[in-house]
């Protein structure tokens, strides 16, 4: 994509490990990056590029301030709760920062005029899918309030679409991992779940061994298979539903993935390779709630915004997390 010169992009949660990359991205094509972070899950390392605004987004009339001053021509939101036993344990926390701060931003966004809206939603509010892959016309039913709360924020945007408030992208983002290929920023959880983080925290010594939660589903190989998403090519996703957006777009929902699956053991077995350590791994029960597959259809994202991934490939993904890795 070409400067936009003088295109201004508000980014929630842009200190965040997804927010940081598209940052990134945004910051190097010559766009104007504002990003809006209360720093709870996030340290700030991570956020090397665009002005970090430490702000909550439940404060409403400061974010407005904010909003009217920067006069963005578009919101990035990626500012949410994201684990999921978590939202199981503490629903209210999650209802209220996923759904209630997001109707915060949004009627702050609608009062100071700004229409045009991406939202990170997930995979999660398919819940177990009954299709695979999985288009985005199945049917939506989450099975954690984690999922659920992307899913109500998906009603509320599509609502107020066909009011003619807003014009948005959601982007469901399938498996979200790996890190920049420069190794300047990388994930920085508190609580790594992810598979491939634990995978090579584990080799580092961080974990004492690696947990395989079921090896009897009805897969290949017994355990769960997933679409895993490099997030720098998740980044050039936002870039192109941006340009779509500012470009005219109707509002849209998008699947991010590859459209392909790893299991569980392909994924370890890849990053004992990368990392040449051949770590502990256990095998346990299924937890419960895991979809033995979940792969997304993804020829809508391929011809909608000729999304054409850079990095479709595991050991890319693995080599790069584990530079980073390599680096915190
Ligand atoms: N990581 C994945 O695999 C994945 C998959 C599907 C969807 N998503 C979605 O992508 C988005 C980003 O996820 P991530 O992995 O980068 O998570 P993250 O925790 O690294 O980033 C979230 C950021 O939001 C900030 N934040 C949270 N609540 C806030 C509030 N009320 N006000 C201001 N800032 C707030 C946090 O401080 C953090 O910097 C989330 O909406 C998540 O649900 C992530």
């Amino acid at each position: 994509m070409e400067k936009k010169v003088s295109i201004r992009v508000v980014v929630t949660g842009g200190a965040g490990y997804i927010g940081s990359h598209v940052c990134k991205l945004l910051v190097k094509r010559g766009f104007d990056v504002l990003v809006i972070d209360n720093l709870s899950t996030s340290s700030g390392r991570n956020c090397r590029y665009g002005h970090l605004i430490k702000l909550d987004l439940a404060e409403e009339e400061k974010v407005l301030a904010v909003l009217k001053e920067f006069a963005p021509q578009i919101i990035m939101h990626f500012a949410a709760f994201i684990v999921v036993p978590e939202s199981v344990e503490r629903p209210l926390m999650y209802y209220y920062n996923n759904v209630g701060n997001t109707l915060k931003l949004l009627s702050a966004m609608k009062k100071a005029g700004i229409e045009k809206f991406i939202f990170s939603s997930s995979a999660a509010v398919y819940g177990i899918p009954t299709e695979i892959p999985v288009s985005e016309s199945a049917e939506l039913r989450p099975i954690s309030p984690y999922g659920e709360s992307k899913a109500m924020v998906e009603k509320i945007l599509r609502d107020m679409a066909l009011a003619g408030e807003i014009r948005y992208v959601s982007l469901r983002y399938f498996n979200v991992a790996g890190a920049d290929p420069e190794g300047e920023i990388g994930p920085l959880y508190n609580q790594p779940t992810h598979l491939i983080l634990r995978a090579l925290k584990t080799a580092k010594g961080e974990f004492p061994y690696l947990e395989i939660f079921g090896t009897d589903y009805p897969t290949p190989d017994g355990t769960c298979i997933r679409d895993y998403i490099h997030v720098m090519d998740l980044a050039e996703a936002h870039l192109l539903a941006m340009e779509y957006l500012l470009d005219g777009g109707e509002s849209t929902i998008l699947n991010c993935g590859y459209g392909r699956g790893y299991s569980v053991r392909e994924v370890v077995e890849v990053a004992k390779r990368v990392t040449g350590i051949d770590f502990e791994v256990r095998e346990t029960g299924r937890r419960p709630g895991d979809p033995p597959v979940l792969i997304a259809r993804t020829d809508k994202i391929r011809s909608l915004l000729d999304f054409r991934p850079r990095y479709d490939d595991l050991y890319a993904i693995i080599r790069h997390a584990w530079l980073w890795e390599n680096k915190i």
